[in-house]
């Protein structure tokens, strides 16, 4: 049922439609960089003229009410038409407060924080005018080469899935014309993750089940979540660039999912299919990008010099365009614009937002931090120490606490760990020596470092990537330390002192011997503005680490891509047999798995149960276990379901991530942990995989804090057809 509002708009937008010009129409199909920020090759064009002549429909790379409202001013005021505008930027972490990097958040298990920070980071951005974002970024990654990883949920669907549908939700709102609501990209569809050999823009190949189990659950989930638009990325998937993908961007996209938004094409891809070899005139680049549903050209000349000439060529028709420029008017009227071009440029920032958006950028960047190692409890630090020495290049680097991309963030207020562990242990002597450069050979002040440490209590050491290794375009092919840190670890080390490491990247970092000599270790990835507060919470136990690795931690870069849910082999790895799977220079294990992370308490489980002993037609099954804080501090513990497909024709995951909860009790205090198995809810159970995969029964475990492998209190449910 079409409501009076929305039967108005569809007679407006034909009569708006009728009324325009070719150049018009392409107009509103450009979104042109307005090069504030520098996320890609292109050259900016003169924006401000282009607008006026109606050939801009959107713009990125801007921010500030009073900039974006000279803009929309030349747009409503200047062009013939008086089309509004709208304004997309990269709030990927937070606008002007920044979180932790998405892949650390994803290390919170935590969707409700996830939802939280996007919704501080819309109401931010749209308080200042801000009408879209280029988030979720939602590609599974399981290579640490790719400097994209940053910017991912980690290696696993149903985390993916479950990040998708709170991002969506945070950015979005309730209204998507809300002056504090913003339009949200699910990107970069699909496979971008999979690129050949961790090589940025490299090409992608899979094969059709990966692509549907791995790979594209949480843009379903995105879509389902009512995601306003689409970004392709820019690889090419077993050789069709997604860009010009229209089996993908039409065929699945919106016939399939029933996606209405808008698709936009990522920076200059539409003129690169020219570079992708598809292509050999920007007209015929045009014509295949916009016949496979691309509605919008990011940055590039192909749609406004291009579609002119494929339309002359009958590469493309009018149709084609005019679908495209309908949709891109809906995405305005649908976030206010076309009744109020101002909507957000005029909104008043909410009274309180910041001071929520720093407390909520602070509780994000803790619960995203994951204990990786705490020998002999090192951690949390004393009560008792009086002095410690804080060490390495990230000690003291606040720029860099906010990883590679910052969006509107100011280069001030950032707390780094030295101003964040001063302010915690005020009547504490913190030592801080740098020791080294951030990247390069230097290590000059190495002894000095060494000195500090044998005069301290505690060490804690800041190590890690300069924010520049990791993000777009910033691939490598050894995920270690620069030299200069490495060796001023090297000479930490002879201090004979138990060192805290903490280590700050955008992936993880092979660095076993590193890891092998700290005492304690702590992953705190690029946490964002709130750095230096959050690690003192877990550092001095205020707070208790809770972060479990949504990726896994290889040893090294020989054994990428390295991830949990592998299918068997037929030589399953066996101790002292030669004809198995393995390497004859490494174990096979990771130096952490997936969902590693220690708490400064402990927990012990009971045997899962379960309500009943099959799964299917019956509908939901409820699988239970109690948990206990055996510990004498009060901690959360994550729990994490997993399934295994039995007796299936296709060789199945070893184990696949299938819900997952956190439950937090006092010391000697349980509880009763319930997970509701809906079959319906587990893809690899639907039908949507060919009926000679259907497995007769599926093996179901949970596993927690300090769960082993060799745990097998698991449960076997039947399968009867649903
Ligand atoms: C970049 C990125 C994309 C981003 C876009 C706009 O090249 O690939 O993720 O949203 O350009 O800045």
């Amino acid at each position: 049922m079409t409501s009076p509002a929305r039967t108005a708009w569809l007679e407006r937008r034909q009569r708006l439609l009728a009324s325009m010009t070719l150049e018009e129409k392409i107009g509103q199909l450009v979104m042109a960089d307005a090069g504030r920020a520098v996320t890609g090759p292109g050259g900016v064009t003169d924006v401000a003229s282009d607008i006026g002549r109606g050939r801009v429909g959107s713009v990125f790379n801007q921010w500030g009410v009073e900039e974006l409202r000279a803009l929309q001013e030349l747009a409503v005021g200047g062009s013939r038409l008086g089309i509004p505008l709208f304004f997309g930027l990269d709030v990927l972490h937070g606008y002007r407060i920044i979180g932790p990097i998405p892949l650390a958040e994803a290390c919170s298990f935590d969707p409700a924080t996830w939802e939280h920070t996007a919704r501080a980071a819309a109401e931010e951005a749209a308080g200042e005018g801000i009408d879209l974002t280029f988030a979720p970024m939602l590609d599974i990654a399981r290579d640490p080469r790719w400097g994209r990883i940053a910017e991912s949920p980690g290696e696993d669907p149903h985390v993916a899935r479950c990040f998708a549908r709170a991002k969506v939700r945070g950015f979005q709102g309730q209204r998507l014309d809300s002056p504090s609501s913003v339009a949200a990209t699910a990107k970069h569809f699909v496979g971008y993750g999979a690129v050949t050999a961790g090589r940025d823009y490299a090409s992608a190949d899979m094969s059709e089940r990966t692509l549907h189990e791995v790979h594209l659950p949480p843009f379903q989930a995105a879509v389902e979540a009512g995601a306003a638009a689409i970004m392709p990325g820019f690889n090419d998937l077993a050789g069709t660039p997604l860009t010009a993908h229209g089996d993908l961007l039409t065929g699945l996209l919106r016939d399939r999912w029933a996606f209405d938004g808008v698709v936009i094409s990522d920076y200059g891809a539409i003129a690169e299919l020219i570079n992708h070899g598809v292509a050999d005139t920007l007209a015929e680049a045009a014509a295949l990008a916009l016949t496979a549903g691309v509605d919008v050209d990011m940055a590039s000349e192909a749609y406004r010099s291009g579609l002119p000439d494929a339309l002359a060529a009958g590469l493309v028709g009018m149709a084609e365009i005019d679908r495209s420029v309908l949709r891109v008017l809906d995405l305005k009227w649908r976030l206010g614009l076309m009744d109020a071009p101002f909507l957000r440029i005029d909104a008043k920032a909410q009274a309180g937002g910041r001071e929520r958006t720093v407390d909520v950028m602070r509780d994000s960047a803790r619960r995203s931090i994951v204990l990786l190692k705490n020998e002999d409890g090192v951690l949390p630090l004393p009560q008792t120490i009086r002095r410690v020495a804080l060490v390495g290049p990230l000690a003291d680097a606040p720029l860099d606490m906010l990883g590679p991309w910052w969006a509107a963030a100011p280069v001030d207020g950032i707390v780094s760990v030295l101003e964040g562990l001063r302010a915690a242990l005020p009547g504490v002597e913190v030592i801080h020596v740098a020791g080294s450069a951030m990247e390069g050979d230097e290590c000059g002040g190495a002894s000095q470092a060494l000195e500090a440490a044998r005069a301290s209590d505690a060490v804690v050491l800041c190590i890690g990537e300069p924010k520049t290794w990791s993000g777009e375009a910033a691939s490598r092919t050894e995920i270690a330390l620069p030299r200069g840190q490495q060796t001023l670890c090297d000479t930490l080390f002879q201090s004979g002192k138990p060192v805290t490491t903490v280590i700050f990247s955008g992936r993880p970092l092979a660095i076993p011997d590193i890891i092998a000599r700290s005492a304690a270790v702590l992953a705190a990835w690029f946490p964002g503005a709130q750095a230096g507060h959050a690690l003192a919470d877990i550092l001095t136990g205020r707070d208790e680490p809770t972060g479990r690795l949504a990726i896994t931690w290889p040893r090294s870069v020989g054994q990428i891509p390295i991830f949990y849910a592998q299918r068997p082999s037929g030589r399953p790895f066996r101790p002292g047999e030669h004809y198995t799977s393995r390497y004859i220079d490494s174990p096979n294990d990771p130096l952490f798995p997936f969902a590693h992370g220690l708490s400064y308490t402990t927990f012990s489980r009971s045997a899962p149960r379960a309500d009943r002993t099959s799964l299917g037609a019956e509908g939901v099954v409820s699988v239970e276990i109690d948990v206990t804080n055996t510990g004498q501090r009060r901690g959360e513990d994550v729990l994490f379901l997993y399934m295994r497909r039995r007796s299936s024709r296709i060789a199945q995951p070893v184990k696949e991530l299938i819900d997952f909860t956190r439950v937090s009790l006092d010391p000697g205090q349980s509880a009763n942990v319930r997970f509701c198995l809906d079959p319906t809810r587990i893809p690899s159970l639907c039908p949507v995989r060919d009926e000679c995969d259907g497995p007769d029964r599926v093996e179901i475990w949970i596993r927690g804090h300090g769960s082993s492998e060799a745990d097998e209190s698991s449960i076997v449910l039947s399968l009867t057809p649903a």
